[in-house]
């Protein structure tokens, strides 16, 4: 999933996206482009000739990871989460949210990340300088997120520009997973962009959809989480999706 659309940033943005290549669908199911198979290795495809820099990560727009890191560490404040042992975070990358916004509040961060150059690049890119904090990254788990299954309990987990890589099905059930990995009084946070229109939109490039701000909030309902905070990030340039963060709890705890 492109980031401010994150992937190819500049060609994902609402008004360039052709009518051709957007396959638009109301709100309620996302049908993928392609077969379930395919529409993974098709990201996987693309992800793995995606160079590992922080410009890799941001579809070349690596100049907004400041603003993007200022406004979830705000995020982050406002919601206070209770621990500070051990987070964990999704669709990773190269670990550039790992870095800058969660192993200075963390001890041990870990991991999840599809792709092994990217997974690699991370134990090397976590630890040069300028974390801020003492925190480590941990376990890497190399693994699609539709396929992980959390083993231990996270003050915080974190998903960032990821889930339009997930099917409806497959993200509804991660959500579900993800409830058994919080600590108590822990917090899920997602940041992604969102359509503005009510619409999902298609990359056919990165095989990956845009969901409404909507779908997000019903399928977190759907898998039994509620919705604590959710906030707008703001000054990032025009013309890119909308890119909203929601905290969540699980219902039946705390
Ligand atoms: C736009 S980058 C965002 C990376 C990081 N979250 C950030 O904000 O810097 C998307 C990342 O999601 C990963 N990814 C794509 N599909 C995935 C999947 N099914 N499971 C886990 N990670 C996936 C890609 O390999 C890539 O590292």
């Amino acid at each position: 999933m492109e980031v401010a659309g994150i992937n190819n940033q500049q060609e994902k943005t609402e008004n360039s996206v052709s009518v051709e290549n957007a396959a638009s669908t109301s709100a309620g199911i996302t049908k993928s482009l392609a077969p379930e198979p395919e529409f993974y290795g098709k990201a996987q495809k693309y992800w793995s000739e995606v160079p590992a820099t922080v410009n890799g990560m941001l579809g070349g727009l690596g100049y907004i990871s400041a603003i993007d890191i200022q406004g979830s560490n705000t995020f982050l404040r406002e919601i206070r989460v209770p621990g500070n042992k051990l987070a964990l975070d999704c669709g990773a990358g190269i670990g550039r949210v790992t870095k800058n916004l969660l192993l200075p509040r963390f001890s041990r961060v870990d991991i999840v990340e599809q792709d092994p150059a990217f997974a690699e690049k991370a134990r090397e890119y976590c630890s040069s300088e300028g974390t801020g904090g003492s925190g480590e990254l941990d376990e890497i788990f190399n693994v699609g997120l539709q396929k992980f299954a959390p083993t231990k309990q996270y003050d915080l987990i974190w998903s960032q520009w990821v889930l339009g890589h997930l099917t409806d099905h497959d993200l509804v059930s991660f959500f579900r997973r993800l409830r058994q990995g919080l600590a108590p009084g822990a917090y899920f946070c997602m940041k992604e962009n969102v359509s503005s229109s009510r619409k999902t939109v298609e990359d056919k490039q990165d095989s990956s959809v845009t969901r409404p701000l909507d779908q997000y909030e019903r399928f977190l309902k759907e898998a039994g989480f509620r919705i604590v905070r959710k906030v707008k990030q703001q000054s990032f340039p025009k013309g890119l999706f909308p890119v909203y963060m929601i905290a969540c709890k699980p219902v039946s705890r705390d």
